[in-house]
């Protein structure tokens, strides 16, 4: 639908233009197909249909996958906006994460594969990950730890940090794990709100090339946390770390003070599993709290069928364990279905940038789930770097964090997987728990950029603000219809909250907070996220969109718009470009990109101001930080008041700041 700046404001204003033409269509391979679980979309479809129709049958069936102490009375209980599920139910999730792999053939199978990024490799079967769990589970009871009570968790990717979640899963302790590159302060913060006693920690960690602290942030939080009674430390660098006697704990010493019997807790479904928190642009950190069943139930299919995962499999999935993909993706999901999950603790371009393609190869991984952001790296590196590694071993392909733009999602489908591999682009949450919108691998045709259908029991709807669903391509708010297992219960501690955040906007219905349309196919597009949605002379433009056609430019490895106060338009386009490597900068390349914008999408998304950069400010899970760039647009050389605590790297906003003209 091209535009011009003169053409009126839509109608309805609240609703988000839809700009992009992406047309392409990609089906998965006849092979992959017919070797799938679900190898046709008439069969998807029709679960899904099933799904909706009798939810309560539908999830019932799907549960028995799980094993239980005690079957359920009830699939679920919805008193809006809280919800239960598998009520009466008894089970335990490290259990099912282990336990019940020890009686068969899974027993002596590889649960997790470790490289370290100096590249030493450590492989720990069900077996071997079971003892490992059992010894530190009666660690932290030796430490008074109970049922309900709630442990940090602050480490790197190393095998521990999967240990560490499974002893508290395995005694009916929430644990929280916080991003160990997170600072002393926001340790601090997550620890005095879930009121935790203790913390797993470790000495170091190695990041590109050198070993860092982590516990020396534990003891500048500690400062500041008097319920704090023990922390327990793994030792992975040998560093010389300070440890204060009667508080601090070498877990290998501890660990020869206990027998490795541990018998699982028998808890009940809605138990507290973990408490992960999540930070808004605004507001202090939410602590999403996640229970037992529903959460593993959702972890559980989804990676059954979305990642189509088998025992003979290598899964590497790149998230940390501080995020939710490093809990549902690299934990639970996969260690419940018996698989072995490619855990690597280091940077993807240690020593060099194919360090990913190394892995790869070497470990033979075939399912591979990364994020856009660290696509796009890979494509500013250059191609050169995957040449010498074979990496036909993929089979399938995972992209999450952000929506992916379509350059992105054809380089990673034609460089990486060979055009074989179909990309499951996994729309989906902290507060989702598991995947909700995606591509059933061996079934759903893809279309890039899109996550395209829902998963089972999930119903999903774009609507305005009044909560009507929009027709097809019209943009507007993403919301799920009602509950699913793996939902979020509550905030922890906050109730209100929770009900305000994901309820209220809506009545009666969860908002997600992203923007997205449908096409005439059902598929969503996600727009990103409601709050950075720009606003054009009228015309509500997704950024998702725009980036995706500045992403288009082949000098462009990744982009970023956001609004600048603009007294004609309301706000004017500003785009952050990082080129490519080998690409130079000019006024001519600005015209270049404002002209491609405007053949792509029109001229009404056409920037009003290119700048180049050499690196966007990003979290350190990889997300765009669109406020701090907004206030970076509208105030050149001024000074940034928002919070940058979750920033990965200062120094990409100092430089911003001169990209100003
Ligand atoms: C965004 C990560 C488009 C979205 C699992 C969502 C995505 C937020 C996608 C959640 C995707 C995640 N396509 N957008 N495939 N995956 N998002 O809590 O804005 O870290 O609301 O969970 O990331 O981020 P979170």
């Amino acid at each position: 639908m091209p535009m011009t700046t003169s053409s009126p404001a839509p109608a309805a204003t609240t609703n988000i233009d839809s700009m992009l033409k992406e047309k392409r269509v990609f089906k998965p391979t006849a092979k992959f197909s017919k070797e799938a679980r679900i190898g046709t979309l008439k069969k998807y479809k029709k679960m899904h249909r099933a799904s909706l129709r009798n939810p309560d049958k539908f999830w019932g069936k799907l549960a028995e996958d799980l094993s239980w102490f005690k079957p359920w009375k009830k699939v679920c209980v919805w008193k809006p906006p809280f919800a239960e599920w598998f009520v009466g139910g008894k089970l335990n999730a490290s259990y099912n994460c282990l336990d019940r792999h020890l009686t068969g053939p899974l027993r002596n199978k590889a649960a997790i594969i470790w490289e370290g990024e100096p590249g030493e490799v450590v492989t720990l079967t069900y077996l071997q990950l079971h003892r490992e769990v059992c010894l530190l589970a009666n660690v932290l009871k030796k430490h008074g730890v109970k049922s309900g009570d709630r442990v940090m968790i602050y480490l790197p990717m190393i095998p521990e940090a999967v240990t560490a979640m499974l002893a508290c899963a395995r005694i009916g302790a929430p644990h929280s794990v916080v991003f160990s590159g997170f600072s002393a302060e926001a340790l601090k913060e997550r620890t005095n709100d879930c009121g935790a006693k203790i913390i797993i920690t470790s000495d170091g960690g190695y990041r590109r090339g050198s070993a860092l602290a982590v516990k020396a942030n534990v003891d500048k939080a500690l400062d500041g946390c008097p319920k704090v009674k023990s922390v327990l430390v793994v030792q992975r660098t040998k560093m010389e770390t300070p440890m204060t006697p009667g508080r601090d704990f070498w877990l290998h010493e501890e660990a020869q003070t206990v027998n490795a019997v541990c018998e699982p807790a028998v808890l009940d479904s809605e138990h507290p599993l973990f408490i992960l928190y999540t930070s808004g642009s605004t507001g202090k950190p939410k602590g999403i709290l996640h229970t037992t069943a529903g959460y593993l139930l959702g972890c559980h299919t989804t990676t059954k069928y979305y990642f189509d995962l088998r025992p003979e499999d290598v899964y590497f999935c790149t998230a940390d364990v501080g995020w939710i993909t490093g809990h549902s993706y690299v934990a639970y999901g996969v260690l419940s279905n018996g698989g072995t999950s490619l855990i690597y603790e280091g940077a993807p371009n240690f020593p060099e940038p194919d360090r990913f393609w190394r892995l790869i190869d070497k470990h033979k991984v075939n399912i591979f789930y990364t994020a856009p952001t660290a696509i796009r790296s890979f494509i500013k590196w250059g191609d050169d770097w995957l040449a010498p590694h074979d990496l036909s071993s993929l089979r399938l392909l995972g992209s999450v964090g952000e929506p992916i733009n379509p350059e992105a999602w054809i380089w990673f489908y034609e460089k990486i997987g060979g055009k074989r591999c179909p990309i499951v682009d996994t729309w989906w949450q902290t507060e989702t728990g598991a995947h909700m919108i995606a591509p059933m691998p061996g079934a759903t045709p893809m279309k890039p950029g899109s996550a395209t259908l829902p998963f089972f029991g999930v119903d999903a709807a774009v609507v305005d603000d009044r909560g009507r669903e929009v027709g097809p391509n019209v943009g507007g708010k993403l919301v799920i219809k009602r509950p699913w297992p793996s939902m979020l219960r509550s905030i922890y501690g906050d109730a209100t909250r929770y009900r305000k955040t994901y309820w209220s906007e809506i009545p009666g219905v969860y908002f997600a907070g992203d923007g997205a349309r449908r096409d005439k196919d059902g598929y969503f597009w996600i727009q990103g996220r409601i709050d950075d949605v720009l606003n054009v002379a009228g015309h509500r433009l997704g950024t998702s969109e725009v980036e995706s056609a500045l992403a288009s430019h082949p000098d462009i490895a990744e982009a970023a718009v956001v609004g600048r106060p603009d007294e004609m338009k309301g706000q004017a386009v500003v785009a952050f470009v990082t080129l490519k490597n080998g690409v130079t900068a000019s006024p001519a390349l600005k015209e270049s990109i404002r002209a491609h914008v405007g053949k792509e999408i029109g001229p009404i998304a056409k920037p009003d101001d290119v700048r180049f950069a050499e690196g966007l400010p990003k979290t350190r899970s990889g997300k765009i930080m669109r406020r701090l760039l907004k206030e970076v647009a509208a105030s050149p050389n001024g000074i940034i008041h928002g919070d940058t605590t979750t920033l990965e790297d200062l120094n990409v906003l100092a430089k911003l700041k001169e990209t100003g003209e």
